[in-house]
């Protein structure tokens, strides 16, 4: 949510930071801003809605080539153009941008600027001034943004410019990502790598309380009492051409279509030489010491989540649980003797999954992240990670991550289930080979599902998933994509569950997806197919080869069992992508939403 970024050098800066914010737009797209600095002073540029906007509003006739940039996702505050940051103090003499949320912002305002009259309703703009404020009594600038963090109670990555120092960024992060990136002649500050790799790709990690004097040939970082702290970089194995969404109209579609690419990488990053499933042996060691699995993560990823507790209770043995990450916190079960702690992150940013990893290691417990993203907070906090090598995701809308997820877990609980011993009778990697190859074939059918979306919701305002077992899980998933990107309200269901209240909503032409991929549950599922359908809905069934009947609306070619989310879900992907394209929306960036939720 809301991404920073900053550069100091010698290049026009302009070009740098809008580009870096066209990168980061998934991250926030309600307004946006920069700052740059001529020789003489400081101008800020900011406007509602998308870069684009911004871009059309930057009227600069000088050359900068130091600034700082945000575009933001609203926390405190509509989004307007008084909101925008950067945020500029009344002296004009700071700017400052930031991404996170200042829980104690209105205290700080009473404490420590009562007279100052706030032009935003932002829970940023008081940090720039009290930074002014602390100058103005004396204190020098570093001084002052060290005393100010000092006092700030919530998450937070900043970029700070002062007028009267023409060749330093001040930065600091507190759970909120930041990194610094190395150049030949100039550094930049970002919130995601990937904005910035046109300028760079060797990044340095900045740690939570650090703080970073950004200049153009030296970064210079210090720790809480001072003192400078030499830190190693490291080189950002991201490709940029990755990151663009080449002759695809949206990255959402690029993402599916990337799908068997992100399998096979799969595929291959998972075996060794013998082509035996690996996995770092010390998860393993640390999965065999647990009696009980916690699976913690947020929305799509939790949806994984809950595909991964059939691996690892079914094939590794092990008792598992999944918690949505935002009530763990609060509502925190009785923990068994031994747990290991699972986090499930596309981003590896999400706030509430990194909630619960600083409080299970204040207990002691063990962690792992499995995550898109080498580098991120939860991957760099948790005591081992498992990458997805997905590659980047744009589109808000996560789609290969889901899938790259419930591959990773399945092999997870496969190498646990081979080390202890246990005989389970499956091929894994072949059947993988046999999922990408049936993902192919949905890919391949997209105009086919178009038609499903022209027939089924085109007008509605409403619809149901239903499924039972896996295919249940399968269904929250479809009615999440459905909802986020197409704004139709949907739902999934248990199958048996509907008769207990929520089929009162069936009416004349409701469409209810029903999937059937499950032996044990083909004729149940269908059973309740018919009750919706004798109430009037209409029912899209999707079966699997093997398990179809004669009507069946589509058929996913065979896979193991346990395997089919891995290549139902496409089709739901797919039925929402056109949903939300024939209603005229924007597919990547839906309304309300930002990809990376660095907010609690
Ligand atoms: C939905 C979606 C979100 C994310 C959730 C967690 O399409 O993408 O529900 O899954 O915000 O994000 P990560 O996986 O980055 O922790």
């Amino acid at each position: 949510m809301c991404g920073i970024v900053g550069y100091i050098g010698s290049q026009d800066v302009k070009e740098i930071l809008l580009y870096g914010l066209e990168k980061m737009e998934y991250r926030g797209y309600d307004s946006a801003g920069i700052a740059v600095r001529n020789d003489e002073e400081v101008e800020v540029f900011k406007e509602k809605g998308r870069i684009k906007d911004l871009r059309a509003k930057v009227d600069m006739d000088f050359d900068a080539t130091v600034g700082i940039g945000h575009t933001r996702w609203a926390t405190h505050g509509v989004p307007n153009v008084k909101n925008a940051h950067p945020h500029r103090s009344a002296d004009g003499r700071f700017t400052l941008v930031h991404n996170g949320v200042i829980e104690n912002y209105e205290q700080l305002k009473r404490d420590y600027i009562p007279n100052v009259d706030l032009v935003s309703s932002t829970d940023t703009e008081i940090v720039v001034e009290i930074i002014s404020s602390f100058a103005q009594q004396g204190m020098s600038t570093e001084e002052a943004f060290n005393k100010t963090l000092e006092i700030l109670h919530g998450s937070y990555a900043i970029g700070l410019m002062d007028e009267e120092e023409n060749d330093v960024i001040y930065a600091a992060k507190n759970k909120s990502p930041l990194l610094l990136g190395r150049g030949n002649g100039f550094n930049v500050i970002t919130s995601d790598a990937m904005a910035m790799l046109q300028q760079t790709n060797e990044f340095v990690e900045l740690m939570d309380g650090e703080v970073v004097l950004l200049k153009a040939d030296e970064i210079i970082i210090k720790d809480k009492t001072g003192r400078e702290i030499e830190r190693e970089s490291y080189i950002a194995e991201i490709d940029e051409s990755d990151t663009e969404k080449g002759t695809y109209e949206h990255y959402m579609l690029k993402e599916i279509n990337d799908q068997p690419a992100a399998m096979r990488k799969i595929i291959q990053e998972y075996q060794d030489e013998d082509e035996n499933l690996k996995i770092d042996p010390a998860i393993i060691d640390q999965l065999k010491d647990s009696d009980r699995l916690y699976v913690i993560a947020a929305g799509t990823s939790y949806h994984a989540g809950l595909i991964g507790k059939e691996f690892f209770e079914k094939w590794a043995g092990v008792p598992t649980e999944v918690h949505v990450a935002s009530e763990f916190v609060y509502n925190t079960p009785l923990l068994s003797e031994k747990p290991m702690f699972i986090f499930i992150s596309q981003s590896g940013e999400t706030a509430d999954s990194r909630a619960v990893l600083v409080e299970i290691k204040k207990r002691g417990h063990k962690s792992l992240t499995v995550t898109n993203v080498p580098g991120s907070t939860l991957s760099r906090e948790a005591d081992q990670t498992l990458i997805l090598h997905a590659g980047p995701e744009i589109a808000v809308a996560s789609t290969k991550a889901y899938t790259a997820q419930i591959a990773v877990l399945s092999i997870l609980a496969q190498v646990a289930a081979r080390e202890s011993g246990r005989d389970i009778e499956i091929n894994l990697m072949q059947e993988l080979a046999k999922v990408t190859t049936a993902i192919t074939a949905i890919i391949d059918d997209a105009p086919v599902i178009e038609q499903i979306v022209n027939e089924y919701l085109e007008t509605t305002r409403n619809a149901f998933f239903i499924g039972r077992a896996m295919d249940y899980y399968v269904g929250l998933e479809g009615a999440l994509k459905l909802k986020e990107i197409s704004y139709i309200q949907a739902e999934g269901f248990a199958g048996g569950e509907l008769k207990h209240g929520t089929i009162a909503l069936i009416e004349e032409n409701t469409p209810v997806f029903a999937l059937a991929t499950q032996e044990k549950i083909n004729l149940n599922i269908r059973g309740n197919a018919q009750e919706v359908a004798a109430r009037g809905a209409k029912v899209c069934m999707v079966s699997m080869e093997g398990l179809d009947q004669e009507g069946d609306t589509y058929v996913i070619p065979h896979v193991h069992e346990m395997l089919t989310p891995l290549v139902s879900v496409v089709v739901y992907q797919f039925i929402a992508y056109f949903a939300a394209l024939h209603r005229g929306n924007d597919v990547d960036k839906p309304r309300n939403l930002a990809k990376s939720v660095t907010v609690e």
